[in-house]
């Protein structure tokens, strides 16, 4: 990667760019409120690999627009192609976020949902506009918390809001986020991408020794924990995307109405 002009795969629903330092991954597919699909996930995965072989960047920055991060997984691609534990793009990309050795930065406005919330428990910093909405609905669509959420939600949340956010997987506000501990701070929505870009010019300035020395520390205690929570989660997803209560679920959001699980026991 070059440090300083990046790369653009903008066509396939993803911005990539660098300068000054900062490695930036934007969320860029509009028409389908930026839901991620395979080829999107290996270009970020890609990114994220490049970048921590690249002394010339110090810093990653995640962003979307400005009505919307991300409505997660693109529901048709994965009823297409469920994705197989150890090779598919979305476990290669949310492990560099598991493994990312530089600082990472997340800029949120409007929905997150799914692994766009998820992700955020990766990122070590997560700045969020007034307008943005977490949630997690894994069991809405039949399906269960992954990629560490199921631990990394309660230690900022507590067990009886985490739980309150997965067993019903509603979606709740930047204020509540805040509250969590999932997200650092609450901006006016013109003042998040500068306000994010501005807190990664800064970490880009300071010596990349101190932070890497710093994000290996902070996270010492738990990363075995993580890893073997993400191989347990991870192994009930991917048996639960095959099941039918997620067709079920995935049919009835592309049909527009409500699933009904009553069948299922
Ligand atoms: N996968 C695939 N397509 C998706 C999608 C997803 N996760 N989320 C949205 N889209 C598509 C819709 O099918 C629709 O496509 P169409 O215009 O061809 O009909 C388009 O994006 C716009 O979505 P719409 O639902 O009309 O937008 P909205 O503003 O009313 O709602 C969301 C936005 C994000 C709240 C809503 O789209 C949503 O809940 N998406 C599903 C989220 C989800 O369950 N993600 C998976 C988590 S594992």
């Amino acid at each position: 990667m070059n440090a300083n002009h990046g790369s653009s795969a903008a066509g396939q629903g993803i911005d990539i760019g660098c300068e000054a330092g900062i490695l930036t991954i934007g969320f860029n597919r509009p028409d389908k409120k930026n839901a991620i699909t395979g080829a999107m996930y290996q270009a970020m995965a890609d990114a994220m690999k490049a970048a921590q072989a690249d002394a010339g960047v110090r810093v990653i920055l995640i962003t979307g627009l400005p009505q919307i991060f991300t409505a997660g997984n693109d529901l048709e691609d994965f009823m297409k192609n469920p994705p197989t534990l150890a090779e598919s793009p979305v476990f290669q990309f949310m492990m560099q976020m598991v493994h990312a050795t530089k600082p990472v930065i997340a800029a949120v406005s409007g929905a997150a949902v799914g692994i766009g919330t998820t992700l955020l428990l990766h990122c070590d910093l997560v700045y969020a506009a007034d307008n943005a909405k977490f949630s997690m609905p894994f069991t809405q669509l039949g399906l269960c918390p992954e990629f560490g959420s199921s631990l990394l939600l309660q230690q900022g949340a507590g067990l009886r809001r985490a739980a309150e956010k997965l067993l019903l997987g509603e979606a709740f506000l930047a204020a509540e986020a805040c509250e969590m501990g999932l997200v650092n701070r609450v901006l006016p929505g013109a003042e998040l991408a500068a306000f994010a870009r501005a807190q990664a010019v800064k970490l880009a300035a300071l010596p990349a020794s101190s932070l890497q020395a710093t994000k290996r520390l902070m996270k010492a205690d738990q990363r075995a924990a993580i890893e073997a929570r993400i191989t347990e989660e991870n192994a009930a997803f991917s048996a639960m995307l095959r099941a039918p209560e997620a067709k079920e679920a995935f049919a009835a959001f592309f049909e527009k109405r409500r699933p009904d699980f009553s069948k299922f026991s």
